[in-house]
């Protein structure tokens, strides 16, 4: 049943003319409201399409609605609570990739998208977990840049043989850090039937072990068309609630219950209520970063075709 914050909620984005587009991440709640839910690349060519609308409200961390903004720079981005950062981002600065290029002037550099504007900036092209090995696939040169995810890195080189240099050198998300190999030993002899799925973003020693390495979107992708019904997800534990909305015949276990992006968390229906209806917090990116920043997003969404 609908209730009151939710007709209000639904009603402002109507008389606004906004969209809600929300990370797999999010909280039941949100996801249920949202217009459109998606991994980071499905966000980022989500919000490259929005034409027709005044408002984006971004309900994920700040560098998705970071990204909506460099795509969109004449609409209003909000996002209900703009505490919502992700660290690993944060874990680069723009004048460390700079120091990187001075002392790699022939590499290429490559961002994970999840990295500050600032550090965008610097890039040549930008990645995410769907497509980073089709984006490096997509770098002429023999070196390349990468960061801020060292375990994103690592997932990608045996599949080139250009030579990967990790930026700042230990950037890493800390909820996928959480999963150890005992737990995927453990998932094994508990679940004996289901497919192990798990994010590049976790240790390489946990990847190993796992049946398959993929991006939230890649694990929809995977479990729609899979003949298996049972599945362990190491990654973030709200991916289950939409797993389960979507595809509800099928059965899911948390590869660890404490597995929670805590600033994910920090948006509310109250707070997206609010942020409708007095349009703020709005996220923005400054100008020059801004058009520095748009040939790498560019770049990555026209590899990913
Ligand atoms: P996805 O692009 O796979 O959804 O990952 C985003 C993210 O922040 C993972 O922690
Ligand atoms: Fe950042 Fe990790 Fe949260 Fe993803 S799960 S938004 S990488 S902190």
């Amino acid at each position: 049943m609908t209730s009151e914050l939710q007709k209000e909620i639904i009603q402002l984005k109507e008389e606004k003319n906004a969209i809600i587009l929300a990370h797999n991440y999010q909280p039941k709640e949100i996801q249920e409201m949202a217009d459109f839910l998606g991994d980071s690349l499905e966000l980022c060519i989500k919000a490259k399409e929005v034409d027709d609308k005044e408002i984006i409200v971004f309900c994920g961390v700040d560098f998705m609605a970071e990204t909506a903004y460099i795509l969109n720079p004449d609409k209003k981005v909000l996002i209900p609570d703009l505490e919502a950062e992700c660290p690993m981002a944060h874990m680069l600065t723009g004048k460390q990739v700079k120091e990187a290029k001075e002392k790699y002037p022939d590499a290429a550099v490559c961002l994970y998208v999840n990295s500050l504007g600032e550090a965008k900036a610097e890039a040549d092209i930008l990645c995410t977990s769907g497509n980073a090995k089709k984006v490096v696939e997509s770098i002429e040169e023999d070196t390349i840049l990468f960061g801020p995810d060292n375990n994103l890195g690592e997932f990608v080189q045996p599949f080139t043989n250009k030579k990967i240099i990790p930026i700042p050198g230990d950037g890493h998300c800390y909820v996928h850090k959480l999963f150890h190999k005992e737990d995927i030993e453990d998932a094994r002899k508990k679940y004996p039937n289901a497919d192990i799925i798990i994010h590049p973003e976790s240790n390489k020693d946990v990847q190993e072990l796992a049946d398959y390495v993929l991006s939230t979107g890649g694990m929809l992708s995977h479990i729609k068309d899979s003949p298996n019904d049972e599945f362990v997800i190491g990654t973030e534990v709200d991916l289950i609630t939409r797993l389960k909305s979507e595809f509800p015949d099928k059965t899911y276990y948390p590869l660890l219950e404490g597995a929670i992006c805590k600033t994910m968390k920090l948006h509310t229906l109250e707070k997206l209520r609010d942020c409708l209806k007095n349009e703020k917090p709005a996220i923005t990116v400054p100008e020059e970063i801004a058009e520095k920043s748009i040939n790498a997003v560019e770049r990555m969404l026209e590899v990913s075709k």
